[in-house]
């Protein structure tokens, strides 16, 4: 573990225009520097570089993040490796422990088994596009609709159908065949060693940081010479390897990771083609799992991107089953999951070659909840009448418990409604039944962070004002200007004078930090007159008490309708005390309301 306030030094002394100026021909605009998006295709410039906060954002598709994401997101480099290369540059040294000569041995394995799936990729590939004998394998994926420009940036290849083509040619690199075994491409036979992938398409299995780590092999259909009744598994998978851990890794993620962004989905599918097939047609957010169940690890890995996926489950019983039983994962890992279901047709690779993309979309923009799905097959199962909307209630208590907030308030009203019984009763039961079961920390809510006008509009205010509007923010409880924990603690440490940077490495959710880079990139205006004139300091103070009480006035509201709800439910008599502390605190809440009332219709003084 590097110390915390290192890594803050470092990225205070890193300069982040000249570092990215290195890959990026940037332009300077004002405070910031503008230039064309490495993540994403466009034609103009949206591409924001912000020196003095220390970050990059992208208007178009939301990617950005610190110097330290930076050298990870072009570089390949992970967090730690970007902190100790930065910290060479600016001169910033890191303590090292000496590593162990175990420690050594395993770094020095991992980095030639990086190599070696290199080497085989390359192989595969050469084999696929220049040799006689990768003839079938193109003749396979063309007749398959997969366009040559898929094969070059998938760095699809073809491993042919001898014993030992891959062992030997690496051989012939100085690679022995026993480090092609450790990484998974050979077995050994006794002394002699032969290839995992013959006779098949090879498709390379890249980590989040796109490094090659494994491969699945697509068995030929008409392989020309192979016996009748011969059966070969139609996939072939590298096995767990020091680099390659099945349960962590999702295939195309690499490649996908700045649609998703953008999007604010991923679309998860089974198998590699269909990957393929849906980034050919555009949905280049999404990803497989490689041969294995979806596993909360995968999750966890997603939802860094994203809290919101389309799973693809099938419309069959079993499929329904498959989808309610995986209901608790996702919630669990506080990512919202919708169910694509595409009827008939097998797989999305055999929907879009059949019906196109923009059917794709139609199916994906009629997904429902995973939690709906299963509101509505309970109901089926368990009948309408006030016994079946208790079984009902009592099949998805467990999935509600385990979230709060908003996203506990979204699923408490679609099963009230659906069942047709008061919020209340439903918010009753849950409280009640098997409380033993609450899990120790609620999943975080999983629905997506958008801010709201005057939310935004205050951060931008901390971020750019903040002299002028940090002493009147700094009054109000920041659990009355938000409901959302992290966006309070957001807050508190702007107060407090830190740098966004490290702010931002404490933010968990990706649309917030995305909202957050925003408004430290952006430049706001102000109408004056007929005029957009630049906002300028003095006008920060009585926008920034417009914003606290627009948003003060929210919350207020909602918790006079919640004591007004109690004091109907106590009922003349029957819990005296309960009932007269709501009114008094309601009373003093509706006088609250009249002043925050007053703030927000006062003419500005200008
Ligand atoms: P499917 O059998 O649905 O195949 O397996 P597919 O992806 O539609 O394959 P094509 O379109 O016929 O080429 C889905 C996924 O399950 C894994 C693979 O990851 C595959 O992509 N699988 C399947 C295996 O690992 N081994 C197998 O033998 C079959
Ligand atoms: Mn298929």
């Amino acid at each position: 573990m590097i110390p915390r306030e290192l890594i803050d030094a470092i990225r205070d002394r890193a300069d982040l225009v000249e570092i990215v100026g290195q890959t990026l021909s940037l332009t300077r605009k004002g405070n910031s520097y503008v230039g064309l998006c490495p993540f994403h295709n466009e034609k103009t410039p949206s591409f924001n570089v912000v020196p003095s906060k220390g970050i990059y954002h992208c208007f178009g598709c939301g990617e950005g993040g610190d110097v330290f994401q930076w050298l990870m997101q072009t570089q390949g480099m992970g967090f730690n490796e970007a902190v100790k290369d930065l910290g060479q540059r600016v001169g910033v040294t890191i303590e090292e422990r000496q590593l162990t000569d175990e420690e050594r041995g395993r770094i020095k394995v991992r980095t030639d088994l990086y190599e070696i799936c290199d080497l085989a990729s390359q192989h595969f590939q050469a084999v696929l596009r220049t040799r006689p004998e990768g003839e079938p394998a193109r003749r396979y994926l063309t007749q398959r609709g997969i366009s040559e420009d898929i094969w070059e940036r998938y760095h699809l290849g073809y491993a042919p159908p001898a014993w030992s083509d891959l062992v030997d040619t690496l051989r012939g690199q100085g690679v022995d065949a026993a480090l092609a075994v450790k990484a998974g491409l050979a077995r050994s036979n006794g002394d002699r060693s032969y290839d995992l992938f013959r006779g098949r398409v090879t498709i390379p299995i890249q980590d989040a940081r796109g490094r090659i780590v494994a491969f699945g092999g697509r068995h030929l259909e008409d392989l020309p010479g192979r016996k009748d009744g011969d059966p070969a598994p139609k996939y072939v998978n590298s096995p767990e390897t020091p680099i390659y851990q099945k349960s962590h890794t999702l295939y195309a993620l690499s490649h996908a990771r700045p649609a998703i962004q953008r999007k604010h989905r991923a679309i998860i599918v089974e198998g590699y083609f269909d990957v393929l097939s849906l980034h050919q047609a555009g949905f280049t957010e999404a990803v497989a799992t490689c041969g294995t169940a979806l596993t909360t690890e995968h999750l966890s890995v997603l939802r860094k991107l994203t809290r919101s996926v389309v799973a693809l489950f099938d419309s069959d019983s079993a499929g329904v089953r498959a989808a309610l039983k995986s209901l608790d994962m996702f919630v669990a890992a506080g990512v919202e999951a919708r169910r694509l279901d595409l009827g008939d047709d097998k797989d999305p690779d055999e929907f879009i070659q059949k019906r196109g993309a923009e059917a794709f979309e139609r199916a994906l923009q009629t997904t429902e909840t995973l939690f709906d799905t299963a509101l509505r097959e309970y109901r089926q199962q368990f009948g309408t009448t006030p016994e079946g909307s208790r079984q009902v209630l009592h099949q998805l208590a467990p999935t509600m418990r385990r979230v709060e907030g908003a996203a506990r308030s979204a699923m408490v009203e679609r099963i009230s409604k659906a069942l047709q019984i008061g919020d209340n009763v439903v918010r009753e039961y849950i409280g009640l039944s098997a409380r033993s079961r609450l899990p120790s920390a609620p999943a975080p809510t999983p629905i997506r962070f958008r801010g709201t006008r005057e939310l935004n509009h205050l951060l931008w205010l901390l971020l750019h004002h903040s002299q002028q509007v940090a002493g009147l923010v700094a009054q109000v409880d920041p659990l009355l200007i938000t409901n959302r924990l992290d966006v309070a603690r957001v807050i508190a440490r702007l107060l407090a004078g830190d740098d966004l940077g490290a702010i931002l490495q404490g933010v968990d959710d990706p649309d917030l930090a995305q909202v957050l880079r925003a408004c430290a990139v952006e430049k706001r205006t102000v109408r004056d007159g007929k005029a957009e004139v630049l906002y300028t300091a003095d006008r920060a103070g009585d926008a920034a008490r417009q914003m606290l009480a627009r948003l003060q006035l929210r919350q207020v509201e909602g918790e006079i309708s919640a004591l007004q709800a109690e004091v109907e439910s106590c009922g003349f008599g029957a819990d005296g005390s309960r009932y007269r502390d709501a009114l008094v605190k309601k009373s003093s809440l509706v006088a609250h309301r009249q002043d925050l009332l007053r703030i927000i219709t006062r003419k500005p003084n200008h």
